[in-house]
């Protein structure tokens, strides 16, 4: 049998024959661009070359793409585990042409792949073609079924609709027609009662796509003026009783609804070049290639499924069985939660961060409840991926221990409330057994008190044939989050074109000031203010990115003859993709013309040095903990750095003195700071930090302070040699996530102005202790003399207060039978005063008596009663606080029956007070 392994290598040695040049997988997890969550496709990373906003470095490239379809327009996860060839994160074979070959070559060799190298029966394969589409003026794909026709008999050629044969990323972005081929895997008998061809694009486990070749052609777009993004979500919103609704009619007519919405606001423009993306599953070739009816029955999973028997000591059975099932959930799952923790994402409870925290929850529900494992599990199962893939993608294996963890943790976190959630669930679904529907709230409350993600929730109604009412679970959610919602909701508009130039290029690594044009802009509202978004041909600012804020400064407009109109102030810069944005708060009626645009220098200045002290920092910590320490976030800004990493335990103080220290020496050997530009494996072979999760070309950017020290990869600005960082010093260190370290540090002027500050602080410390020569054991003196003299208070207002206590035992009053004792006395305290109270209980029978005091201005109140007293007379001192005495102290207090005190703001009414109780007596 052929294995796995060599299945992929020998699909990229084909396309290396064919002159493509073969490049790693992008990171699963995506930057930089608001679009898109995770890479689900292989042609992600290649975006820009289709559009025509970059060039391609090669014309033809190939490679094998981790990919994750589990939000946003293609999500798979329902399906997942429950049939045999949906997965979360899966691996996409593909061969792209940047506007190099087309249509004839990409369906001769993926025809020749299939089924001269892997040996296909040529019998078992149909391809689909697009029909054509009249409402988007779209034709038939005549050219791609004429290239068909040379290599496959044309009743196996089918035509697909734009559903399956018109491919598009997303809302946006680029698209075309496209051609699939699928493979009926049936037995023999199967395939002689029922024409194969009948059953393609038809959900049938055993006829399914597994190569799908796009012809890229098209970039759709928002059309001008009609509301682009906002309109379609506002018809979403409008419709959104129809999506979530359990009838299948109705999401379909949710989905054709969406389409026609979504075709009326957009429109196709042509892309400058014609190309080729192709993406193929690999894990269902394996299994048409190992002849198996299911993916896990194939070795990319075998040996995770056994190494899950033997932990559980439960036996996979390939069936539908719920134990089986979980097995397939667990295999897959993994995967998906591995590889995105080791790209970068860790999880949390928003964004990418949720979509595995929901993914690794559902895992843990399927072992807990039909392997009845109650430990942690899928943090057992990372050696096995590791070693798998270690040679795929060896990001896993260089961070298992880091992965391991932050899974182990999330893992436990979630079993703590699972099973009290499980309980829940099950009185909740009791109770919805007459609706046959989780109301909306009980399902807001399993989110919130026990941590069940909606899907989880709908996933074990529908275990019970229950339903989940999703609206009003929507409502619930928004509820709790509108007034965040209101606060960061933006409405943001088309683009307005003031000048048509295709391209916008950087030149801030050199330049702070430039000469530009504004290309186009748009505005943004929300958050009760308006901002305008900028984009000029040439810039300097730098775009937040790499943890590196963006900058900030103005933009000039030049009105001719004129002369200058006043500056726009620039007050940050963002990245969208490759698109450098500017944001203003205001902008002239007119952006025509020349811009000056300038980058406020010292703001940058003090934004650079952060980040290459970042780079010393982070060698430094490599040095002093270990190389296990890798970069999990970074904020580099004009104030200072935050820097997170993977360590397990606090820094200890020398830990943390050591790495100062060896900063501050880097920064005075002076090293020239070189960067340079070059192959990604070069910088690798070099020595270079890869960091992992960030997205690089074929070529990168290297920042070099001494080959020796630290090398890393880095899009950021930098200083030109150390020295000028002035000073480092670490402000603080503590913990962030499982096994993630933060720091928090300053250099340059931020340091000398830390410096600064301590020292004016400690002068201040030093002059109210009178300036001795040695200010800590001053400070002990006075430590050690207040506890002494503390004591020697605490025994004279002891010794105070039995005599006090004399005296007023001697001013008692006798009413309606009851020893009644009324005093405004002298103590220090709110404790003494009840202390006296009580005194006055252990030596008096049946009485009533009420103390106050003028404790530093501020009244108190202490009333004590004899417990024979309290049954006789019904009086209740926490009460008569309460009722009486509080408002006439401007307080409040309370306590027992027989002892409670209060305490106010207005000192004036004590006798009052007095009199109160002596009434009530
Ligand atoms: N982009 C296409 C897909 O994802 C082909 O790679 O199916």
């Amino acid at each position: 049998m052929m294995t796995s392994a060599a299945i992929r290598q020998q699909f990229l040695d084909f396309f290396k024959s064919k002159g493509h040049i073969i490049v790693p997988s992008a990171p699963v997890v995506i930057k930089n661009d608001p679009t898109l969550l995770f890479t689900n496709a292989g042609m992600n990373q290649f975006k820009d070359y289709f559009l025509g906003n970059k060039p391609a470095p090669n014309p033809r490239v190939a490679d094998t793409q981790k990919c994750l379809r589990v939000s946003g327009k293609h999500n798979d996860l329902e399906e997942v585990g429950v049939d045999t060839y949906h997965h979360t994160l899966f691996e996409m074979l593909g061969n792209w042409s940047f506007g190099d070959y087309f249509k004839k070559e990409a369906i001769a060799w993926s025809w020749e792949l299939l089924t001269d190298v892997y040996k296909l029966d040529k019998d078992r394969l149909y391809v689909t073609i697009f029909e054509g589409d009249a409402k988007e003026g779209l034709p038939k794909d005549e050219e791609a079924y004429n290239e068909w026709k040379k290599v496959i008999a044309e009743d196996r050629i089918l035509l697909g609709n734009k559903k399956d044969n018109f491919w598009e990323m997303g809302d946006t972005g680029p698209c075309g027609p496209c051609t699939e081929i699928h493979v009926d895997c049936r037995t023999d008998e199967e395939r002689k009662t029922v024409d194969g061809k009948t059953l393609v694009n038809n959900d049938h486990p055993q006829v399914i796509e597994i190569w799908n070749n796009v012809f890229m052609e098209f970039n759709r777009i928002w059309s001008t003026g009609k509301g682009g993004a906002s309109e379609l979500k506002k018809w979403e919103e409008t419709n959104a009783e129809l999506v979530l609704s359990t009838e299948k009619e109705k999401q379909d007519e949710y989905k054709k609804g969406r389409a026609d919405k979504h075709r009326e606001l957009t429109s196709l423009s042509p892309l400058p070049n014609k190309h080729v993306d192709t993406g193929m599953g690999f894990e269902r070739l394996v299994r048409v290639i190992q002849k198996k009816t299911s993916n896990y029955d194939t070795d990319v999973f075998t040996e995770t499924i056994a190494a899950t028997e033997k932990i559980t000591g439960k036996t996979y059975d390939f069936s539908d069985s719920k134990q089986a099932v979980s097995f397939r959930v667990i295999a897959d799952h993994i995967r998906a939660i591995s590889f995105t923790i080791t790209d970068g994402q860790l999880p949390s409870n928003t964004g990418a961060g949720y979509v595995i925290r929901r993914i690794l929850r559902r895992a843990v529900r399927y072992y807990y409840s039909y392997l009845d494992f109650k430990q942690p599990l899928l943090h057992q199962l990372l050696p096995v991926i590791a070693k798998q893939f270690e040679n795929v993608f060896p990001e896993l294996n260089q961070q298992l221990d880091f992965v391991s963890k932050v899974i182990k943790e999330e893992e436990e976190a979630f079993l703590r409330t699972l099973s009290n959630g499980l309980k829940t669930i099950d009185e909740v679904m009791k109770q919805s057994q007459q609706t046959k529907t989780i109301s909306g709230t009980a399902a807001f409350e399993l989110l919130d008190t026990f941590g069940f993600p909606i899907d989880l929730t709908r996933l074990i109604a529908s275990e019970n044939n229950l339903a989940v009412d999703e609206v009003g679970f929507n409502a619930e959610m928004n509820q709790q989050k509108n007034r965040s919602r209101a606060a960061t909701a933006l409405e943001t508009q088309d683009w307005v074109t003031v000048n048509d130039i295709p391209n916008s290029k950087f030149v801030g690594y050199d330049s702070l000031e430039t000469k530009s044009k504004v290309i186009k802009y748009r505005k943004v509202s929300g958050k009760g203010k308006e901002l305008y978004q900028i984009v000029l041909d040439t810039t300097p600012f730098y775009a937040e990115s790499g943890g590196q804020v963006g900058d900030a400064g103005t933009l000039t407009i030049l009105s001719g003859a004129e002369g200058h109109d006043s500056p726009l102030t620039i007050i940050d810069t963002k990245k969208e993709n490759d698109l450098i944005i500017h944001f203003a708060e205001t902008i002239p009626a007119d952006l025509n013309g020349e811009v000056i645009a300038k980058v406020d220098a010292t703001r940058r200045k003090n934004i650079t040095v952060h980040h290459s002290v970042t780079h010393l920092m982070h060698a430094a910590l490599r040095n002093v903990l270990g190389t296990h320490v890798a970069q999990k976030g970074s904020l580099v800004n004009e104030e200072h750095l935050r820097f997170d990493f993977s360590h397990f335990a606090k820094m200890t103080d020398e830990e943390i003195s050591a790495v100062e220290k060896l900063v501050n020496e880097k920064i005075r050997q002076n090293i020239p700071v070189v960067i340079k530009e070059m192959k990604k494996d070069e910088a690798v072979a070099l020595g270079a930090m890869a960091l992992f999760g960030e997205k690089y070309g074929d070529v990168v950017r290297v920042v070099i302070m001494d080959p020796a020290y630290s090398i890393e990869l880095c899009g950021g600005t930098h200083v030109g040699s150390t020295g000028e960082l002035g000073l480092f010093k670490i402000k603080s260190e503590g913990a962030v996530a499982a096994g993630v370290r933060r720091i928090e540090a300053v250099c340059g002027k931020a340091a000398e102005d830390l410096i600064n500050s301590t020292f004016l602080e400690i002068g201040v410390i030093s002059g109210l202790l009178k300036n001795p020569k040695d200010i800590s054991k001053s400070i002990e003196n006075l430590q050690t003399e207040n506890v002494s003299l503390k004591k020697h208070i605490e025994a004279l207002e002891a010794r105070q207060l039995v005599i006090i206590r004399n005296e007023l035992l001697q001013k008692d009053e006798i009413i309606n039978n009851v020893t009644f004792i009324g005093a405004i006395v002298e103590v220090s305290s709110a404790d003494a005063l009840k202390k006296l109270c009580f005194d006055l209980k252990n030596k008096l029978h049946d009485h009533v008596a009420v103390l106050c005091a003028n404790i530093d201005g501020k009244p108190f109140v202490a009333v004590g009663i004899s417990d024979t007293v309290v049954a006789a007379k019904s009086l209740d001192a926490g009460k008569i606080i309460k009722e009486h005495i509080a408002p006439l102290i401007k307080g409040g207090g309370g306590g027992q029956k027989n002892l409670a005190t209060a305490g106010g703001q207005d000192i004036s009414n004590l006798k009052a007070v007095i009199e109160k109780v002596k009434s009530l007596l």
